[in-house]
């Protein structure tokens, strides 16, 4: 299997000049790569007009209804109609700042696959809950109700990505073998919920302080997947060393 490499620019770069900029440097650097399957999610205002070939489009969110009268919002169907192929969900700065709810991931699950679009589903606890000892109990909550009543059939194309909170944005990566841990038992659930196949072939990502250095750590483990690369994605040169595996 393939690695698979997200990059998330979240809310950067600001102007479309440095947008064209950052497409450009990755389209010319991907371009012989094989060895990893490498997804950009620019913000929605940069998506259009970059159908690419070295690499695939993904959103960073999305509504969980495809039109009518939600101001402010993006369909789903607007995004596959550019090319968009996969969509971050529940990233946790959507859960913890714009008030995310599990019920409301669940939701945009649903109507993304229903329109044949991928979902990367982001799960990850606290640092107050690792404390607490809760992670997992945290994980599974997520995974449960973020797939409630999602049908089996369909979820071989959701991609989930463990990214414990604590570890986003902060320069102090998961240890790899705690990301392994932690993917393991992400697998486990998705296993007593949709069976011991499914689990075994769904994709499971790492993310948080990826960087060039730390990304074979992640990726050496057998069962993780691939890599969700936020501050390092908006740096080609740091994100092709990673992109290429
Ligand atoms: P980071 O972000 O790589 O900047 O920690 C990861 C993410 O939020 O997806």
């Amino acid at each position: 299997m393939k690695s698979l490499i997200v990059a998330n620019w979240k809310m950067n770069p600001l102007s479309q000049k440095a947008a064209s900029q950052l497409f450009d440097s990755l389209k010319r650097g991907l371009k012989n790569v094989r060895k990893t399957e490498v997804v950009v999610c620019p913000p929605f205002v940069y998506l259009s007009g970059n159908r690419l070939t070295s690499f695939k489009l993904g959103a960073q969110d999305c509504f969980w209804q495809d039109k009518g009268a939600f101001t402010g919002e993006i369909s789903p169907q607007m995004l596959k109609d550019l090319g968009v192929r996969y969509v971050i969900l529940g990233h946790s700065e959507r859960r913890q700042v714009m008030g995310e709810a599990d019920e409301m991931v669940n939701k945009k699950i649903k109507e993304v696959l229903r329109l044949k679009l991928w979902p990367i589903v982001c799960v990850g606890e606290t640092a107050q809950e690792r404390k607490k000892g809760e992670t997992f109990q945290v994980l599974k909550r997520e995974i449960k109700e973020g797939f409630k009543n999602v049908p089996k059939s369909q979820m071989s194309k959701v991609v989930i990505a463990y990214e414990p909170i604590w570890a986003i944005g902060t320069g102090n990566p998961c240890l790899a073998d705690d990301a392994l841990t932690a993917v393991l038992f992400i697998r486990k659930v998705i296993s007593q919920i949709f069976g011991m196949a499914l689990a075994k072939k769904i994709r499971i990502l790492y993310g948080g302080s990826a960087n060039s250095q730390n990304a074979g750590d992640y990726l050496n483990q057998e069962g993780i997947n691939g890599l969700l690369v936020g501050g390092a994605s908006l740096k080609p040169k740091e994100f092709l060393k990673i992109a290429r595996g």
